[in-house]
């Protein structure tokens, strides 16, 4: 056995106490929704969205009220995930716009040389599968899903991600084109240039144009293939009932275990509910809360669909569950007529992509081990995304990698006490970066009870909301600094409504324990070269998946087996 060194506090007795409920290794099912916000969940305390699988896993496992992404973005977060390292180490802190990877054939990733969960799964001899989402495919038996992320581009509301983000990139681009005209025109009558030149010159203006229409209306063909395993199965997606596919693909993996001595990791990384907005006939227009909230009860149905599998076979007290999101709801997010489709965080501020608000990063988060973590437990001391990897690594007796930092700690002794975790809290120091930037940082002395956020630069809102724009940037204008920091305790004051006063003992005791321990996390870093520099991040044409090439479109055939 691993021996962990918080299982040290709790004596032999604890170390022993349900960590090995039978001889059979546990299986491991880690369930990642996609910008889900914390006020969307039942159990999380939303009354009025029906969430009833999630709310079961609370009942029967532990509920994480302050479970912390590592990073406010997708590719960033589910990297640290998967890795249990801040993004900053694994060349997954991203400059300002390139946040996220934007295309399929791009050479960005995560390092080779990193050590996912699935690497340590495979080296206790687990079978694994990742159903949906990149984060990288190392150390993964199985494939399914998308490998980039649901954009915008797949629905069928024909928006597109990059007119969101620009809206006025088409009277730029016919600006562009007309200016060219004219300039073309002008030089040829001016008798500047000969014919071949004014075509040679029209050209060099329209291609641009071009390009950036083949990308805004290629983005399903480019980016929205599915894979099985190395195979393109499917181009471009058919959102309609792909969660039902992915529900499909996960059981039927799951079904595996029966079938052989292996036990599984498996990690559901659900396409839900970013948009393209797309619940499938029995939940549309069924919720209270529009198509966004549709697609949340359809992820939770899904979520009971791998749940009922796990019952079915047995399996259930033997599977270690998780679920979290990804980030925060994304509050920008509406659709064509104005309609919100982003989540709801809560009492929480802020949303997706601000890297220091808890609206951002604070995730619904839920435990399920039947006979280890307590049923019903709630655990409020700050815990993160980083402690996946070193917690399941202790739920398979693996050993996560010693010859370089691993941010995340193993979280197992705290959930098994539940939220009478004495003496010391997992993490007495988190930061929160915005980009390559560290924006805020989270201190608990003590045992837990108090916990100090300090703000060194928080996201200039547009007035009356709590978010910028489509997206709030991380430097520069974009960003209020302050000095001193804004000092709040978020564990009495979790909306971050009073400010500690810069001159009182605590918030001088408090910054000069948050610097020092800054200092050190500095100290810590080593350079890497990120994987979001521009030229990772352009598409490579050899790169691009393709089935039935040149027309790069096929259906996948397994969706026949859909009942
Ligand atoms: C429940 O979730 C919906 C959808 O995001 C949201 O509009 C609503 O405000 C939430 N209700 C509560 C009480 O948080
Ligand atoms: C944690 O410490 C605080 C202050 O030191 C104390 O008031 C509180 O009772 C302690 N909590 C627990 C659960 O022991």
């Amino acid at each position: 056995m691993v021996i962990h060194c918080h299982l040290a506090l709790f004596g032999t007795l604890l170390m022993y106490s349900g960590l090995t409920s039978g001889d059979e290794p546990p299986n491991v099912l880690l369930i990642i929704a996609d910008d889900l916000g914390i006020g969307d969940v039942g159990c999380f305390g939303n009354d009025t969205i029906r969430t009833p699988n999630l709310d079961r896993l609370a009942t029967e496992g532990a509920k994480l009220t302050h479970h912390l992404a590592a990073a406010s973005i997708c590719t960033p977060s589910r990297a640290a995930l998967m890795t249990g390292r801040y993004p900053i180490r694994i060349g997954m802190a991203p400059k300002n716009i390139f946040r996220v990877n934007f295309f399929l054939s791009s050479a960005s990733g995560l390092p080779p040389n990193e050590i996912t969960i699935g690497e340590i799964a495979k080296e206790k001899g687990y079978r694994t599968g990742l159903i949906d989402r990149r984060s990288g495919k190392q150390g993964f038996d199985y494939f399914y899903g998308l490998p980039l992320t649901n954009l915008r581009d797949f629905g069928d509301e024909c928006e597109n991600v990059i007119r969101a983000k620009l809206p006025f990139i088409d009277n730029l681009l016919l600006a562009v084109l007309l200016g060219g005209v004219m300039f073309v025109y002008f030089l040829k009558k001016a008798q500047m240039v000969g014919r071949f030149g004014a075509i040679t010159l029209l050209s060099l203006f329209a291609s641009p144009v071009i390009l950036v229409y083949a990308i805004m209306y290629g983005m399903p063909y480019w980016n929205g293939a599915v894979m099985r395993n190395l195979d393109v199965v499917e181009q471009p997606i058919d959102l309609t009932r792909f969660t039902e596919m992915m529900v499909a693909e996960g059981k039927r993996f799951i079904r595996t275990r029966s079938e052989s001595d292996q036990p599984f990791l498996l990690v559901m990384s659900l396409v839900q509910v970013h948009t393209a907005l797309h619940a499938a006939d029995p939940f549309k227009g069924k919720s209270r809360h529009g198509s966004y909230g549709d697609e949340v009860e359809e992820m939770d149905w899904s979520i009971g669909q791998l749940l009922d599998e796990l019952d079915t076979l047995g399996l259930a007290k033997n599977t270690f569950v998780y679920f979290t999101s990804d980030n925060g709801g994304h509050v920008e997010e509406k659709g064509i007529h104005g309609d919100r489709q982003g989540g709801w965080n809560g009492i929480y501020r802020g949303g997706k992509g601000q890297g220091g608000m808890d609206g951002g990063i604070r995730v619904p988060t839920l435990i399920r081990w039947p006979g280890v973590v307590k049923a019903g437990s709630v655990i409020d001391v700050p815990t993160s995304h980083l402690d996946v990897l070193p917690t399941v690594a202790g739920v398979i007796e693996g050993k996560p990698p010693t010859d370089r930092v691993i941010d995340g700690v193993d979280i197992l002794p705290l959930l098994k006490a539940g939220h009478h975790y004495l003496p010391s809290p997992p993490h007495h120091f988190l930061v929160h970066y915005c980009c390559d930037d560290i924006h805020s940082a989270r201190y608990t002395p003590g045992n837990g009870s108090d916990v100090y956020k300090v703000h060194f630069a928080t996201p200039k809102w547009d007035v009356g909301t709590e978010g910028c724009g489509l997206f709030c940037d991380c430097y520069g204008n974009a960003i209020t600094q302050h000095d001193p920091p804004l000092m709040f305790n978020i564990a009495r004051d979790p909306s971050e409504r009073s400010p500690i006063s810069p001159k009182t003992e605590t918030y001088r005791v408090m910054l000069q324990e948050i610097e020092k321990l800054l200092k050190q996390h500095r100290r810590s870093l080593v350079p890497v070269d990120s994987e979001f520099n521009r030229l990772k991040l352009v598409p490579r044409p050899w790169l691009q998946p393709c089935c039935n090439f040149p027309t790069c479109s096929c259906r996948d055939s397994k969706r026949s087996g859909l009942k």
